[in-house]
């Protein structure tokens, strides 16, 4: 990553899926008809109003997510793509992904999804287990997952797909099987969970009601280790906790919140942060689906929150995003993102407790968390900012 000031990401969030799997708080809907042809022009509105602030910046990633943009219609991604491309400068690797449901999936929409110019997918597998699967609630098998992902490689440059572990039952004899099974299927790059009960959704009520129950505290960081074992020997490390690459294949869009880059953000609950005169800016887009395409009618977006961030408050964030990335926190991306030396930006005293118990290592290069430290990262980060 580089700490240009000039480059830019951008999110565009669709927030459909053919049904509402239990676990998932995301921003997503069953909707019984969605009227693309608005949709599209509403993207193209909210598009339209961030870039009259941020002409002229490069944009050097794309990402389409969800919900299911899979289930876009492939000319309203190619829209999407030539307003961005029309918006400003697109870098010469502009990254352009999507994410996709292996239920979504039909040969001919992703090949229209591949002209149209997205150049890398994210398929949610989710398990490679049948059983799983239907525990999960998805609409799809292995088997399905399994040609969604084949077809994916023939036709996007880059793929990748996420897995959710850590479920109930699930042992790391097992999950190794999984997981090797999985490294050969995905190549560059895999996500891999482990399994959240979110409030509000139909597993938080189960698992409180005994339905079934997650591995406790010492399986779960047994099937971590299995997770990081495997991958590593695999040539896909950790580039960030749940994220994994062989070098040089890493997301370059996540990389960008991560390290505290600029990024816009459209569409139903999108989330942007943008350095505006210097300073920090986040912005916030309606969260329903309906509300948010009425905003856009009658203003051209549907921000509902746009303020000052003020550094300090910026500058926890990218502590917090950085120290995710087994990189670390690079001294001069900070140094020219924030204007400040990364010593400056911690309580030395707090900083250094963690230095000396092992968790966190300043040097050169920058500050990153030790294995140690990246396994209890929520408690090295309250240690440090609290
Ligand atoms: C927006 S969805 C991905 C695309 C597509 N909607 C799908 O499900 O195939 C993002 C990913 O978040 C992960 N995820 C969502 N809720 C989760 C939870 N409660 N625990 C763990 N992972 C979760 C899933 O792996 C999912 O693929
Ligand atoms: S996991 Fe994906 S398909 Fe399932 S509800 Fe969430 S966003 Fe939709």
């Amino acid at each position: 990553m580089t700490g240009d000031a000039d480059a830019l990401a951008v999110y565009v969030h669709w927030p459909f899926c053919l049904s509402k799997c239990p676990y998932c708080d995301f921003n997503s809907h069953v909707a019984d008809a969605v009227d693309h042809a608005r949709w599209r022009d509403a993207l193209l509105a909210e598009l339209a109003h961030y870039a009259a602030e941020t002409a002229g910046r490069t944009v050097t990633s794309l990402f389409f997510g969800g919900g299911t943009p899979s289930l876009m219609e492939p000319a309203t991604a190619a829209a999407v793509i030539e307003a961005v491309a029309g918006h400003w400068r697109a870098a010469d690797d502009l990254e352009i992904t999507l994410e996709a449901n292996p239920t979504s999936v039909e040969a001919a929409r992703f090949r229209d999804l591949g002209a149209a110019g997205v150049n890398r997918v994210s398929i949610g597998v989710q398990a490679l287990d049948d059983a799983a699967l239907r525990f999960l609630g998805r609409g799809h098998s292995v088997e399905e997952a399994r040609r969604a992902v084949d077809l994916a490689r023939t036709i996007f440059p880059r793929a990748s797909f996420d897995l959710i572990y850590a479920r109930p039952g699930q042992t790391v004899e097992s999950w190794e099987r999984e997981l090797t099974e999985a490294i050969s299927l995905a190549g560059e790059h895999l996500s891999l969970y482990q399994l959240s009960i979110e409030r509000g959704t139909p597993f938080f009520a189960a698992h409180r009601g005994g339905a079934f129950a997650l591995p406790d505290e010492d399986a779960g960081a047994a099937l971590y280790d299995a997770t990081q074992e495997t991958c590593e020997a695999h040539g896909l490390p950790a580039y960030e906790i749940s994220n994994h690459a062989r070098p040089g294949a890493e997301c370059r869009h996540n990389l960008v919140y991560w390290t505290g880059g600029d990024y816009v953000g459209v569409g139903p609950g999108a989330h942007g942060r943008l350095t505006l005169a210097g300073e920090p800016v986040a912005t916030e887009q309606v969260p329903g689906p309906a509300n948010w395409l009425d905003a856009v009618a009658a203003q051209g977006h549907a921000t509902r929150r746009r303020e000052p961030l003020g550094w300090p408050a910026r500058i926890e964030e990218m502590l917090m995003t950085g120290l995710r990335l087994r990189a670390g926190i690079a001294r001069d991306t900070f140094l020219a993102r924030t204007g400040i030396e990364l010593e400056d930006a911690m309580e030395p005293r707090r900083l250094r407790r963690l230095l000396d118990g092992g968790f966190l290592v300043l040097d050169a290069r920058g500050l990153r968390a030790t294995g140690e430290g990246r396994v209890r990262l929520n408690a090295v980060l309250a240690a440090l900012l609290a």
